[in-house]
């Protein structure tokens, strides 16, 4: 089973302090403040500060090795697993702070979910892989009757476009699927818990351009319910998929604006040089 997979729904320690949502429309998601990230002597995030907006689709670019997915781990609090991984600052989501020490992991997880760059479903079945992180964040799931379970399984099949095509193999395991398939049932097991905040590591590089699409489709549809923060390789689907765009380079945060700016306009050379292709 993959381990990483399980930590995205870990359930360790009381649940104390709740992670409520002080935030209305129009507001911040998440904020970084001054935050910096070691690997052990290696500095790998360098005084990020960013504002990402609630309900919006936000890209995060830059070349290999910038801190990308450093940073969205961070964001979920995956990082930690590693005990050398060293962080100061603060990163707040729905105005508090995760980083404070009487924030539990499972509290954060179950507002902010994360969706890895390889579809990584359980080996369970359809059903129980939607299900397998609302049995661990709702207590009230344990007496919900067969039927009601089911209707959770179909309106988060549904919101992620895959109901139709899977309705009638909910008990095959979810391995079986298609990687386009596997990944919307990634998108679809996050939502049962209702997450105010979906990570998504280049969810689309395991795909081919119809399942890119597909995809791209779907988290256009989830804008506005969900603060999506989405790191690409891709362009044309930063431009196409994102309302604001942020550029990462070297651990830095060197540019955040409307996406449409940033692709046509951006203020700073090393942003044009990297959208243009000149490296990366
Ligand atoms: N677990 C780790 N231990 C030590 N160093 C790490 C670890 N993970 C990442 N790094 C280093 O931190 C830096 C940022 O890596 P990260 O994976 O966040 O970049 P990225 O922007 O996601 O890159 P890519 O586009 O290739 O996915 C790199 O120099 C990388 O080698
Ligand atoms: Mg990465």
């Amino acid at each position: 089973m993959d381990n990483e997979a399980l930590a995205m729904t870990e359930t360790d320690g009381p649940q104390s302090a709740s992670l409520q949502s002080t935030a209305s429309s129009g507001s911040v998601a998440i904020e970084t403040k001054s935050l910096n990230l070691w690997y052990g002597d290696f500095q790998a995030l360098f005084d990020v500060n960013l504002q990402i907006k609630q309900g919006q689709i936000t890209s995060l670019i830059g070349p290999s090795g910038c801190g990308k997915t450093t940073l969205l781990r961070t964001v979920n609090r995956l990082g930690e697993r590693l005990g050398y991984v060293r962080i100061t600052g603060s990163i707040e989501v729905l105005g508090q702070d995760i980083l404070a020490p009487e924030v539990e992991v499972v509290q954060v997880r179950k507002h902010v979910g994360m969706v890895s760059q390889r579809p990584n479903p359980l080996p369970l079945s359809i059903r129980d892989n939607v299900l397998f992180g609302y049995r661990i964040h709702e207590p009230a799931s344990k007496n919900m009757s067969r039927s009601e379970l089911d209707e959770v399984v179909e309106n988060a099949l549904s919101t992620v476009l895959l109901w139709n095509g899977v309705k009638d193999r909910l008990d095959q395991k979810a391995t079986s699927l298609s990687l386009e398939e596997q990944q919307k049932l990634c998108i679809a097991r996050l939502l049962p818990v209702k997450p105010a905040v979906l990570l998504m590591d280049e969810p689309c590089s395991a795909l081919d351009p119809a399942g890119t699409e597909a995809v791209e489709e779907l988290l256009w549809g989830l804008r506005g319910k969900y603060t999506i923060l989405i790191v690409t390789h891709n362009m044309a689907q930063a431009r196409r998929a994102s309302e604001e765009c942020i550029f990462m380079l070297l651990g830095k945060m060197i540019e955040h604006g409307q996406t449409g700016e940033i692709f046509v306009t951006p203020e700073n050379q090393e942003t044009a040089d990297y959208i243009e292709g000149r490296y990366g």
